[in-house]
């Protein structure tokens, strides 16, 4: 068959909504798009465990503990799920996550903000597994079956996750004074870059509009941005706080909230490795996939010999 007629199949599949599959043919750079976008999501699953993971053998009870370890680990099967969507479009895990070493790859700007108090946990749960929800609904019906397939899961881990996160707040927020000045404050420090996660404005957005007409993405960075910042300016009056921009305004004609304008200088200096804690964060990673060395060899090991012994079994049944 000519690349014209695969092109025009894959193109038809797009148009019905039928999900592309792992051996059908895709054209080169759709490949590319979706290894670029799953891996990073990947890692920021998996760079997503440290600001929480920092937070667990202080939690304030042995309940809370229970909660965040779960919550951490299910982020560790995320990260699992989405390296293993990467390798069905045939990018092996190791330069993936090399990649992510190397700096090559990049991961969610959110998570080179350092968590400061316990009531970051909350702020995380609400607003960064909140964003992140936002954004991963549209991505179960995005074209490729293994990654809409793993979205569906991770979309309803990330719905307990965010419940947990309000949870936090909403008893700080009835707590002490000083109890609901740390609230605020990891509300105050958490929401700019939350809004920062859906990517850059539209107009200055690399890839959304060859990933829109592949339905790689089923909505835009500004549309979910808004979505977002609707949902979450009527959430926070439940907890009597208020949002860090003087700028929030509902506007009645457009049925929307109009916000601020978000800082793009210090996005874009956080995405280059600048931010408070880049360098920190793949240190911590890769000190992990040192250290687990002798897990994958052991593992590997096991596999070769569990091989062996089947061949051998085999061998001695023909
Ligand atoms: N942090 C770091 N880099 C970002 C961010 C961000 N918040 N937003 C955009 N970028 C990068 C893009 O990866 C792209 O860089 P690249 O060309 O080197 O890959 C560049 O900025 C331009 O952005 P876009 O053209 O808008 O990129 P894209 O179309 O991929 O949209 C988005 C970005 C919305 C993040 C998309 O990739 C996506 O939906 N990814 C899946 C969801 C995800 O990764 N969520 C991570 C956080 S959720 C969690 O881990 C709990």
């Amino acid at each position: 068959m000519q690349i014209h007629d695969l092109e025009k199949i894959f193109l038809d599949k797009i148009e019905r909504e039928i999900k592309i599959e792992p051996r059908d043919w895709m054209p080169d750079a759709y490949r590319k798009t979706l290894v670029r976008q799953i891996s990073q999501h990947a890692h920021s699953e998996i760079v997503g465990m440290l600001p929480e993971g920092n937070w667990i053998s202080r939690a304030p009870s042995l309940k809370r503990k229970a909660i965040l370890i779960a919550k951490v680990q299910d982020e560790a099967g995320h990260g699992l799920y989405l390296y293993s969507a990467t390798e069905t479009l045939g990018t092996s895990r190791e330069e993936t996550i090399n990649d992510l070493h190397s700096g090559k790859a990049k991961y969610s700007s959110i998570f080179n903000y350092p968590t400061l108090t316990w009531a970051d946990m909350g702020a995380i749960g609400w607003l960064v597994d909140g964003a992140a929800i936002m954004n991963q609904v549209m991505l179960c019906r995005t074209s490729y079956g293994p990654y809409a397939r793993a979205m569906v899961r991770i979309c309803k881990e990330e719905s307990f996750h965010q419940r947990q996160g309000f949870d936090i707040l909403y008893t700080l927020s009835k707590g002490s004074r000083e109890q609901k000045d740390m609230c605020q404050d990891a509300i105050n420090r958490w929401w700019w870059p939350s809004l920062m996660m859906f990517g850059p404005k539209d107009s200055d957005s690399t890839h959304s509009d060859q990933s829109m007409k592949w339905k790689v993405k089923r909505m835009t960075n500004d549309e979910l941005r808004q979505r977002f910042i609707d949902m979450i300016a009527e959430q926070v009056k439940v907890l009597g706080m208020i949002l860090p921009d003087p700028n929030l305004k509902w506007n009645e004609s457009g049925k929307h909230y109009d916000f601020g304008e978000i800082n793009w200088g210090e996005f874009w200096n956080v995405v280059k490795g600048n931010g408070p804690c880049n360098k920190q964060r793949i240190a911590a990673r890769k000190k992990a996939w040192e250290e687990g060395a002798w897990v994958r060899d052991a593992a590997a090991a096991y596999a070769e010999k569990r091989k062996a012994k089947a061949q051998k079994t085999e061998l001695e049944a023909a």
